[in-house]
């Protein structure tokens, strides 16, 4: 089984020791209730370093007041089996005041990229993010760390974070792990009661209807947008967002352009639960 790392003082003295050895590391940050897309990091990491270690930590700064934060699902054992599967060595799963002790002042603050879409619906939640990011990126000092797509504005800060600051890490962005049906995984899924996980589909079916639109001629993203948002409608989501954006800076377009990679990036709720989506569009 995968080694479990509680303290910054252990992880620190593992890191080294691993350092010293000369073997290349790969970090993959989660907050745990961990499935296929988690795993699929970890196996990634695999290819691309000699040691693979996996953060289970529900950031506690990245949650907003009246978020999920106490109602996160938890399950450490069954995450610790998936983090050993996919080919973990470690598995670093601090307590919260093991990474926020009292006096912790210091926040990592993101500009233009962190401020649209989730960033202007959950205020805080990128500093959130950002910071504890800095802070696994500068315990475990790895040569690779891997995020997915799905978030994809988080990764997208996470690569303006990391150039910014010069933290020197390669940043890999891995495509979405999605059920057959179509619906991203996610650890949110597990909210869901039977019709809401159908209604969910909507996410999906509306990006998908908005590139169909594009493939027909369609360029303007009012158009386009609107046509995800008739899918989301059709089954009673409440839209949080829908936007195509720049590919990399994410600000928004009123068309899109070929040369110019775009994206569709949706947020809805399923009564209370928020689920976000997105894929390229265009050609
Ligand atoms: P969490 O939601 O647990 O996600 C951990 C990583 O798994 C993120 O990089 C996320 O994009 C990726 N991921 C989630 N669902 C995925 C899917 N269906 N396919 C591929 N990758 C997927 O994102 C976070 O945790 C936190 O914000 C964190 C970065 C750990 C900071 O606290």
């Amino acid at each position: 089984s995968a080694l479990v790392l509680r303290t910054v003082a252990e992880t620190t003295a593992w890191v080294d020791s691993l350092r010293r050895s000369g073997r290349r590391l790969a970090l993959v940050p989660t907050m745990g209730y961990l499935h296929e897309g988690h795993q699929s990091l970890i196996r990634e990491g695999r290819r691309r370093a000699d040691v693979v270690a996996a953060s289970i930590f529900v950031n506690p700064t990245q949650f907003g007041p009246n978020e999920d934060l106490s109602r996160y699902p938890r399950d450490f054992e069954g995450d610790l089996a998936k983090c050993t599967s996919a080919g973990a060595e470690a598995v670093f799963a601090p307590a919260p005041e093991e990474m926020y002790p009292p006096g912790f002042q210091t926040h990592v603050e993101v500009g233009k990229v962190s401020q649209g879409l989730c960033g202007a619906r959950r205020p805080g939640h990128f500093q959130g993010v950002a910071t504890v990011v800095t802070k696994l990126l500068g315990l475990f000092k790895p040569q690779v760390a891997l995020f997915g797509e799905k978030d994809y504005q988080q990764l997208q800060v996470i690569r303006a974070l990391v150039r910014d600051l010069n933290l020197g890490v390669e940043i890999v962005g891995m495509p979405t792990v999605r059920e057959p049906d179509g619906l991203a995984l996610s650890s949110r899924n597990a909210y869901l009661s039977t019709e809401e996980r159908r209604r969910a589909l909507a996410l999906s079916r509306g990006m998908a209807a908005a590139q169909a639109l594009y493939e027909r001629g369609t360029r303007d993203t009012a158009s386009l947008v609107d046509a995800a948002r008739r899918e989301l409608a059709a089954v009673d989501l409440r839209e949080d967002y829908v936007e195509v954006v720049d590919a990399t800076s994410l600000t928004s377009l009123s068309s899109v352009t070929p040369g110019q990679p775009a994206r569709i990036l949706v947020a809805a709720f399923a009564g209370k639960t928020r689920l976000i989506d997105n894929q390229p569009i265009g050609g």
